[in-house]
């Protein structure tokens, strides 16, 4: 006989698991973000974020500009310019954490 506690707590890990992809990415996931946020897109975004290759992607210069859209840029990148699509290595949850770290936190 399984006790009845074990079978709730096996639901709820279930439910967690099954709604994972809308969630924030875990605490380990952040800090690897903010590292690729600083020395990935630092590379071209600069690492103040005020711009180089790529345009300024300060909390400033984002202002105004959607979500979803900002999203779409870094999921499928920017054609003929050398903005690359991220989709390969970043899931939609990680997508919206680094939207996040660019709106609220600064470099
Ligand atoms: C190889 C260089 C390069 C790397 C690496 C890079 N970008 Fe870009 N990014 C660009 C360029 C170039 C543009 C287009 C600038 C323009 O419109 O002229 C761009 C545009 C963008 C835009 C649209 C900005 C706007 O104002 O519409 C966002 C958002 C963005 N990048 C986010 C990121 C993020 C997040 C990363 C890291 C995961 C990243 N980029 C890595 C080169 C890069």
């Amino acid at each position: 006989m399984i006790p009845r506690r074990a079978v709730v707590a096996g639901l709820l890990t279930a439910l967690t698991c099954a709604t994972a992809t809308a969630a924030e990415p875990s605490a380990a996931r952040k800090a690897e973000l903010a590292i690729l946020l600083s020395q990935d897109c630092g590379s071209c975004h600069g690492l103040t974020r005020h711009g180089g290759l790529g345009s300024p992607l300060t909390a400033e210069a984002l202002r105004g500009q959607d979500d979803s859209v900002l999203a779409t840029v870094i999921r499928d990148g920017l054609p003929g310019k050398p903005m690359p699509p991220w989709g390969p290595l970043l899931s939609d949850s990680d997508i919206d954490w680094l939207i996040h770290l660019l709106r609220e936190t600064p470099p």
